[in-house]
C-alpha cells in the first residue's frame, strides 16, 4: 500500500516556495521523518529537512505537518497531506530552517545563571513547572506557531526566549532581573494571546505567566 505526500520546499535562489507530491509506502506506525528519509533515499536526494537523535531528544526535526508545527520524528504520517517548513523563521532550503540566525538574536542576554557563588549552589529543578521548563527541546514550534512573532521584526522574541528567562527565573542560582528582561523583548504582547504549542508538553502558559 501507498500514500502521496506534499512536501512545500523553499529554494533559496529564488525566494520561492514550491509544492512537491511523492508516493510513500503507508506503513503503519512510521513516522513523518521516516517518510522524508524515504522520500531522500528513493526520490530526490537534494530535499533539505533536519535531524538528529531520531526520537524526541534534539528538538531539530521541527517542521509544519499539515499546517501545525511538530516533530517529525514523534508525528506518525497515517493521515498527514503535507510537510512543509516552520513558517515564521528563517529559511536555509526546503524544510531547513536557519537555527544559527534564530539564537544569535539572543547572544547577549545571558541565557545561563547570573551572580551566585558557587559554594552556593542549592539542589536544583525542585519546583515541577521548572522541571517541566527545562525538557525544552528548543526545536521552535512554540515560535513557529505564535500568531504575533515574524523573525526580523523588532520587539518581540517569541515563547522561545520566554521559556528560558522562565527557567533562569526559577532558577535558584540565578540572580538576574528576568521579568525586566522579558518585558523588554515584548512578553506583554503574550498576556492575551498564549496560543502557542508545544509538541513536547512544555507549559507554555504557565512560563509566561511566571514572567508577568
Ligand atoms: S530527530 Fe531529534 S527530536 Fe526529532
Amino acid at each position: 500500500m501507498s500514500k502521496e505526500i506534499k512536501v512545500t520546499r523553499y529554494m533559496p535562489q529564488t525566494g520561492e516556495h514550491i509544492t512537491e507530491v511523492f508516493p510513500v509506502p503507508a506503513q503503519a506506525g512510521a513516522t513523518v521523518l521516516q517518510t522524508l528519509q524515504y522520500i531522500y533515499e528513493e526520490h530526490d536526494s537534494s530535499l533539505a529537512f533536519r535531524y538528529g537523535c531520531r526520537y524526541n531528544h534534539c528538538g531539530l526535526c521541527g517542521v509544519s505537518v499539515d499546517g501545525k508545527p511538530t516533530l517529525a520524528c514523534k508525528k506518525r504520517v497515517a493521515g498527514v497531506r503535507e510537510v512543509a517548513p516552520l513558517p515564521r523563521l528563517p529559511l536555509l532550503r526546503d524544510l531547513a530552517v536557519d537555527r544559527s540566525a534564530y539564537f544569535r538574536q539572543f547572544q547577549d542576554q545571558s541565557l545561563y545563571p547570573v551572580g551566585t557563588e558557587p559554594q552556593l549552589l542549592g539542589p536544583l529543578c525542585e519546583d515541577a513547572l521548572h522541571r517541566n521548563l527545562m525538557s525544552c527541546l528548543e526545536c521552535l514550534c512554540c515560535v513557529s506557531s505564535c500568531p504575533e512573532y515574524n523573525y526580523g521584526e523588532e520587539g518581540f522574541a517569541g515563547p522561545y526566549l520566554f521559556i528560558k528567562l522562565a527557567q533562569l527565573h526559577l532558577d535558584p542560582r540565578d540572580k538576574a532581573d528576568r521579568i525586566t528582561q522579558s518585558l523588554k523583548w515584548g512578553i506583554e504582547r503574550c498576556k492575551n494571546c498564549k496560543k502557542c504549542i508545544c509538541p513536547n508538553g512544555i507549559k507554555l502558559k504557565q512560563a509566561i505567566q511566571v514572567l508577568l
